[in-house]
């Protein structure tokens, strides 16, 4: 966890928190003290203008993603069952995307993220590399993998993702899925330090970007909301992430 940890203890990344008095009295609505602080830019921004930045970010989310997605492929291996083609949206320098590429020889992975971030990403016999933007489009594959994506977006937002991710796969053969890998918030799960986590992991989100961490019922809203027909949850050995399996 050394990067994660370099990352959140990072003056460039923690400095914004001295003016979140002053974003509670003035800022806007939908806005974050990231956003204030850094004169109307969002993180993503900011990560692309400051490689040094961009680079310790990547770096972490690589690092949080190696236990998160190798937890996910040895404990759900059943998820991948039947699958030829998965695309990791907003899948970063290729992490996730190796560790499933590994764990399943015959999957073809493809990693889209913007054009800075995959520059760093390398291409294999099993692995594609993409420099696009989710919004506007997403190549078509029998699962999509949102990983840590949908808590930096607001639920207009993640409702457009969603529905992207939905055409990208509606077009295959029975069994095509979206697996979302996000925390749930749970206020009732009778373990303290969870509960703790869950509310850091809100604040940061609440700071960084001006949204949130979900709770069930939210998550449930935004999925329906986006036109699935149903999903299933799997709780994580990593406590508050969630796997959760979207049906079209
Ligand atoms: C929190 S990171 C998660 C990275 C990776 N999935 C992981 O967990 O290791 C969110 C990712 O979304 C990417 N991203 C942000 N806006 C995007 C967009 N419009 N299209 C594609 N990717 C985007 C960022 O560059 C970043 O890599």
């Amino acid at each position: 966890m050394g990067a994660f940890v370099r990352f959140c203890t990072a003056l460039a990344v923690t400095k914004h928190l001295c003016v979140m008095s002053e974003w509670f009295k003035n800022g806007d609505d939908g806005s974050s003290v990231y956003i204030m602080d850094n004169d109307g830019k969002k993180f993503f921004d900011i990560a692309r203008e400051k490689p040094e930045i961009g680079n310790l970010f990547n770096e972490a989310m690589a690092s949080h993603s190696k236990q998160k997605i190798g937890d996910l492929v040895t404990s759900y291996p059943h998820i991948f069952d039947g699958l030829n083609s998965l695309v990791d949206v907003g899948g970063g320098t290729g992490t996730a995307a190796k560790i499933i590429a590994d764990a399943f020889p015959s999957l073809r992975c493809t990693v889209l993220d913007l054009p800075h971030v995959v520059e760093k990403a390398s291409e294999s016999n099993s692995i594609n590399v993409v420099a696009g933007d989710m919004f506007e489009k997403i190549p078509s594959a029998d699962a999509i993998l949102l990983n840590n994506v949908l808590h930096d977006w607001h639920g207009e937002d993640c409702v457009r993702i969603l529905k992207r991710c939905k055409d990208a796969i509606e077009p295959r053969k029975d069994g095509s899925k979206v697996i979302v890998v996000d925390i749930i918030q749970d206020f009732e799960n009778n373990n303290p330090k969870a509960t703790e986590t869950g509310f850091l992991f809100d604040i940061l989100m609440m700071t960084s970007h001006g949204t949130k961490e979900r709770t069930k019922q939210e998550w449930h809203d935004l999925i329906i909301g986006a036109g699935y027909s149903g999903y299933t949850i799997y709780p994580t050995r990593l406590g508050i992430d969630c796997v959760m399996e979207l049906y079209p």
